[in-house]
């Protein structure tokens, strides 16, 4: 097996809540930080049919109208970014979807602290920041949010200089 089986991509959106507080900056810096290449990133208002696609399997549950009058309350960056095991290094960055319960040192646990549970119980949207594709899932979300000719291979300087 080459390094290459293991380099994939996958899609990340900095939702609307961090975009408004001002933090595109220093979530793309813990990317970049991290080495992940940055294959594509847009800001985009998203609209009803494009959060459907998106999120297929939540259209039924009793919080949708709720995540999406979050997704929908200012633009949304999304992006496309490449690395060794990308969607579960990713996630493990974003932490777990529950804020509450996510490590201090993710993004989600650095940047938020607000439960489902309270949200659920407050009326309250619940906000977490960020979302990163599931493993197996990332060339869907790909494929929704971004046209191919959006997307850029190139080498990073040290790839160039080391290789
Ligand atoms: S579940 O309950 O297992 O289906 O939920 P999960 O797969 O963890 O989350 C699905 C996405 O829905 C968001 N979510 C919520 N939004 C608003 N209110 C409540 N209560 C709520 N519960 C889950 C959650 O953040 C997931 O979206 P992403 O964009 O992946 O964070």
């Amino acid at each position: 097996m080459t390094e290459e089986d293991y380099v994939e991509r996958t899609f990340v959106a900095i939702k609307p809540d961090a975009v408004k507080r001002g933090l595109i900056g220093e979530i793309v810096a813990r990317f970049e930080d991290a080495g992940f290449k940055i294959m594509g990133m847009k800001m985009v208002q998203a609209t009803d049919q494009l959060l459907e696609q998106h999120y297929e399997e939540h259209v039924d549950k009793p919080f949708y109208d709720e995540l999406v009058e979050v997704m929908q309350s200012g633009p949304v960056v999304a992006m496309v970014v490449e690395g060794v095991h990308a969607a579960e290094n990713m996630r493990k960055m974003v932490g777990e979807t529950d804020n509450t319960e996510a490590h201090p040192a993710t993004i989600r646990g650095r940047y938020a602290h607000m439960s489902m549970e309270h949200a659920d119980e407050s009326g309250s949207s619940y906000k977490n920041v960020i979302h990163a594709a599931e493993p197996g899932e990332q060339e869907r979300e790909i494929e929704i949010w971004f046209e191919e000719e959006e997307l850029h291979e190139y080498r990073h300087s040290d790839e160039e200089e080391v290789r």
